[in-house]
């Protein structure tokens, strides 16, 4: 599993002998899903080179706080923004002196002032370094302030000596580094969103659509990757920017999406908020289609049904959790029961889409979820942004324990 998937992580290399682990730990950090950019200090050039480390992350390495070049692609207070998460490995004893006396001196330290993100450090030094009082009174002044701490572990160390002060190896790393994101109630799931309308052709120019937004289906979307899920959002044609960390599938018609849908899978979760258009014509025309100017007659547009993609997925042996939208004028709540057990759902979002100021192009919506024993929980009318969360965490709490080896 990846642990790590889609985070951001500053890599900070201070100047010890550890330094050449950083190499193995930039491959552990990536193998397990993460997008790495290192941040060395000038001593760690002494022991391992930045090609090496730019090689291994894919990306070039900062060293200087007033580098114009690397300010002008990249500078300190967009990569502290950047960062989910600030880790440096290893710390040097001095590098933890300046973290807990705060001073911005360098890239790294002035990174650690100006980032919102939590950070955490692998100290390395020879043991009577880190057994100084000093050293201690600088790790205790890091731990109150909730600065993450990765060991050190104790054994042989490169001087010789024996005890604690060896930094911990690349793979325990990049696991406690995931321990830190463990949080989001979504970590490590896989879920599959579609939204928006879709578009059946009747020529190369018409087609028959509805007024869905999308606008739902990508606050959904966005909830879900802030809860640390690996989000595929699957869209029709809709006029809205794809949320940050997610991997978007631009569709047009039902059955792209279907297919779409169906090659992202395996996926913990389906939530379908798409409103699929139930009919297509029979054939879409090659050319646009004329009307006859010496007739008034109307035109028959002769129309067949269109794959439930709900339905279909839902269906499958090796199903994902499936949750569907019941968008209703009217006797909302029993037409979404019934979608709910006639499409083999776990849980159904029912919303009044005849209540003016919610609903279909609408900012705000106001919805109420039925699960499979007919458990009913409304969510007054809120932001979809808002709603959105809710929902994703009420199915973070509804889904079952992930089968093992996912
Ligand atoms: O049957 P109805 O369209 O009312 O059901 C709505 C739910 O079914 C929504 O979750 C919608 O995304 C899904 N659906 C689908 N494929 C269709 C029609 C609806 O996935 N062809």
């Amino acid at each position: 599993m990846q642990r790590l998937f889609n985070k951001r992580i500053v890599l900070g290399v201070s100047g010890g002998i550890a330094a050449y682990k950083s190499a193995e730990l930039v491959r552990r950090l990536r193998d397990a899903g993460a997008e790495v950019r290192v941040v060395m200090t000038q001593s760690a050039r002494e022991f391992i080179t930045p090609l090496t480390l730019q090689a291994l992350s894919g990306h070039p390495v900062h060293g200087d706080l007033l580098n114009p070049a690397a300010e002008a692609a990249m500078g300190h207070i967009e990569l502290a923004r950047w960062a989910d998460l600030i880790l440096i490995a290893p710390t040097t004893a001095e590098l933890m002196a300046r973290l807990a006396q705060g001073r911005g001196d360098n890239l790294l330290t002035t990174l650690v002032l100006a980032t919102d993100a939590p950070i955490a450090i692998a100290p390395a030094m020879n043991q009577a370094m880190w057994r100084d009082a000093a050293t201690q009174a600088n790790l205790q002044v890091l731990l109150e302030r909730k600065v993450h701490v990765f060991g050190p572990a104790a054994g042989e160390q490169a001087c010789g000596d024996i005890g604690p002060g060896r930094m911990l190896e690349p793979a325990d790393i990049a696991a406690r580094a995931a321990e830190c994101f463990e949080r989001g109630l979504l970590a490590g799931r896989h879920v599959l969103i579609n939204a928006g309308p879709t578009r059946e052709a009747i020529d190369p120019v018409r087609y028959i659509s509805n007024h869905s937004s999308g606008k739902m289906g990508f606050a959904l979307a966005e909830a879900a990757a802030e809860a640390g899920a690996r989000v595929t959002l699957v869209a029709g044609p809709v006029n809205l920017p794809t949320p940050p960390r997610v991997e978007r599938i631009d569709v047009i018609s039902a059955r792209d999406m279907l297919a779409a849908c169906e090659m992202a899978l395996p996926a913990d979760v389906f939530i379908a908020s798409a409103a699929v258009a139930d009919y297509r014509p029979i054939e879409a025309a090659d050319s646009k289609l004329k009307k006859d100017p010496q007739s008034e007659d109307g035109m028959q547009l002769s129309l067949v049904r269109n794959p439930d993609i709900l339905a279909t997925l839902a269906a499958r042996s090796e199903r994902p959790w499936c949750v569907g939208f019941a968008a209703e004028t009217h006797d909302v709540l029993s037409y979404a029961r019934d979608k709910l057990q006639r499409k083999n759902l776990d849980l159904i979002i029912a919303n009044d889409v005849s209540q003016p100021g919610i609903g279909f192009n609408s900012d705000n919506n106001s919805v109420t979820l039925i699960d499979r024993s007919l458990h009913q929980q409304h969510l007054p009318q809120a932001s979809k942004t808002k709603l959105a969360r809710n929902i994703i965490e009420l199915i973070a709490g509804q889904l079952p324990a992930r089968p093992e080896g996912r």
